[in-house]
C-alpha cells in the first residue's frame, strides 16, 4: 500500500480503486466535501446508495473535530433522465490538527482519481465583510492564503487566476441571484483570529474567513478539476459584533441553515 507522505498522488490513486470496488461504481462524476454544519444538508440529496467509514479507504485517519463526520457516501442523483455519481464526503481533515498538507488534501485526490470533474467544496466560515448575515451562503469568488501552504510540491507552476471557476459561479447564481460572491481568507487557526486581525484582513481585501478550503482547491484545480466553493456564514468575525466565538454557535448556526444549503446544492446538481 502506497505511503500518503512518501506518495500521495499514488495513495489517492489507491483510495480510488478502493472506493469504486466498495461501491460498484467505475466512477464518481461530482464530489462535494462538506464542512462543519454542511451534513444534514445533504439529506436534500435522497438516500445513498453507499455508506461508509472514510478510514476505509487508504490513507485516511479518523477525524479530530467534533460536527466533522469521518464519514464517505455514494449517491446517484437523478435529474431530467440524466444521472450523476456524487460522491460526499462528511467532514474533511484541516492544516491545524496537524497531520501535513497531505491528509488535508486527500480527499479532494481520492475523489478527482475517482474520475470527479466537479469538486464542491463547502464550510462553515466567520462573516468578515459588515454587509453579511449569519445563516448566508456566500459564493467564494477568490481566496487568499495566510497559511501560505501549498498542497503542490515542485515546479507545479499552475495558474489560479479562474480557481472558482466563473462558469459554476454563473450557474449557481441563476439558481439564487440572491447569493452574494465574495473573497475567503483561510487562516490556519484553531485559535480564531483576533479583532485586530479581522481589521487587517478586511484591508487585504477578504470577506469570509475559514480554516479550510483553499488548499482542497489548489490540489483539485491542479489535477483538472472545476472547482466550486460555497461559504455559509456562522458568525460574525472576531470584532464584528463584540460578541465572542464558539465552535458550538458555529455548529447550530450550520444546523440552521442546513435546509436551505441543501437545497441549494441539489439545484446546483441538477445543473451539472
Ligand atoms: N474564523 C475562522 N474560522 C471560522 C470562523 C471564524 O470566525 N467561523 C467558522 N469557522
Amino acid at each position: 500500500m502506497a505511503d500518503l507522505y512518501k506518495d500521495p498522488i499514488g495513495t489517492a490513486q489507491e483510495a480510488a480503486q478502493k472506493l469504486a470496488q466498495i461501491t460498484g461504481k467505475p466512477s464518481h462524476d461530482v464530489v462535494l466535501v462538506m464542512g462543519s454544519g454542511w451534513i444534514s444538508a445533504t439529506d436534500a440529496l435522497g438516500k445513498p446508495t453507499h455508506e461508509f467509514a472514510i478510514t476505509d479507504l487508504p490513507g485516511f485517519s479518523a477525524p479530530t473535530v467534533t460536527g466533522h463526520g469521518g464519514v464517505v457516501r455514494s449517491y446517484e442523483v437523478t435529474h431530467d433522465g440524466k444521472s450523476l455519481n456524487v460522491l460526499v464526503l462528511l467532514g474533511r481533515t484541516h492544516l491545524y490538527e496537524g497531520k501535513g498538507i497531505e491528509a488535508v488534501v486527500h480527499g479532494v485526490r481520492t475523489a478527482v482519481k475517482a474520475g470527479c470533474k466537479t469538486v464542491v467544496l463547502t464550510n462553515a466560515c466567520g462573516g468578515i465583510n459588515r454587509d453579511y448575515r449569519v445563516g448566508q451562503p456566500v459564493i467564494i469568488r477568490d481566496h487568499i492564503s495566510m497559511t501560505g501552504v501549498s498542497p503542490l510540491i515542485g515546479a507545479d507552476f499552475v495558474d489560479l487566476t479562474d480557481l472558482y471557476s466563473k462558469r459554476l459561479r454563473d450557474l449557481v447564481k441563476k439558481e439564487d441571484s440572491t447569493l452574494a460572491e465574495g473573497v475567503y481568507v483561510h487562516w490556519r487557526g484553531p485559535a480564531y483570529e483576533t479583532p485586530a486581525e479581522i481589521n487587517m484582513l478586511r484591508t487585504l481585501g477578504a470577506d469570509l474567513v475559514g480554516m479550510s478550503t483553499v488548499p482542497e482547491a489548489i490540489a483539485a484545480h491542479s489535477l483538472g478539476a472545476e472547482v466550486l466553493g460555497i461559504s455559509l456564514v456562522t458568525n460574525a468575525a472576531a470584532g464584528v459584533t463584540g460578541e465572542k466565538l464558539s465552535h458550538t454557535e458555529v455548529m447550530e448556526a450550520g444546523a440552521a441553515a442546513a435546509g436551505r444549503m441543501g437545497e441549494l446544492l441539489r439545484k446546483v446538481l441538477n445543473r451539472l
